[in-house]
């Protein structure tokens, strides 16, 4: 396939979502010794989203152990509150929703106090033109292709127009950020996604189960 203009080299950034909870280091590693450098995050608050996960004393336990980049998606009514946490805990890109009732430049600014990257994300049902006003700022805008809180869901197919259109104002605006996509992505999903502009591929359910993790890799890796 021929590279999209104006995107950064692909990558697979797997979502520990998917990993072992009894043993998450165990997981990470696994990230870790097939040579990948991304890890995702999600952080759940049973409010923002319907789910609970894990919070900045876990991610802090895994850092101790991983020289991989922590991608932290944080799905909290309140990301202000956790900027802290989560960045003294060793993450390394910080994202939260433009959905979240929050200053967001103030919350983007936070990020940055910290020395981590600034990540914004939106939903399904959120039109594109809410992340507008903030793309020269961040370092990373993930588009939801499911409705977040859960892994194992169906990649939602309308999504690549919302995906197409981001990456369109990136090129006419000569944006960085990176475009990520999270929910039901696998072989196929991530080569479509790729074709709309997106450079960034976070597999949870996909990645873990998968007997060819190596495949997955390649294909993505491929994508550039
Ligand atoms: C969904 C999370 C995702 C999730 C993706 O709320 O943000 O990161 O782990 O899982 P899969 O790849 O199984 O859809
Ligand atoms: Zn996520």
């Amino acid at each position: 396939m021929r590279p999209v203009a104006g995107k950064n080299p692909s990558l697979l950034a797997p979502s520990i979502l998917a990993g072992d909870h009894g043993d998450l280091r165990k997981s990470t590693q696994e990230v870790e010794n097939l040579g990948l450098r991304w890890l995702h995050l999600d952080i759940m608050d049973g409010h923002f989203v319907p789910n609970l996960t894990f919070g900045p004393a876990t991610v802090a336990a895994l850092r101790k152990d991983s020289q991989l980049f922590f991608d932290v998606h944080l799905m909290l009514a309140n990301p202000d509150a956790f900027i802290e946490p989560f960045a003294e805990a060793g993450a390394d890109l910080i994202s939260f929703h433009i959905e979240a009732p929050v200053d967001h430049r103030k919350v983007l600014q936070q990020i940055a106090d910290r020395d981590c990257q600034k990540g914004l994300v939106i939903n399904p049902g959120t039109a594109p033109e809410s992340v507008y006003p903030y793309l020269s700022s961040i370092d990373l805008l993930l588009v939801m292709t499911v409705q977040p809180g859960f892994g194992g869901q169906s990649f939602k197919e309308e999504m690549i127009r919302k995906i197409r259109k981001i990456h369109q104002w990136r090129l006419d605006n000569n944006h960085l950020f990176r475009l990520e996509v999270d929910g039901g992505i696998d072989m196929e999903t991530a080569k479509r996604c790729a074709e709309a502009g997106a450079d960034t591929f976070v597999a949870g359910t996909a990645f873990f189960k998968s007997a060819e993790k190596e495949k997955f890799i390649d294909t993505v890796e491929s994508l550039s």
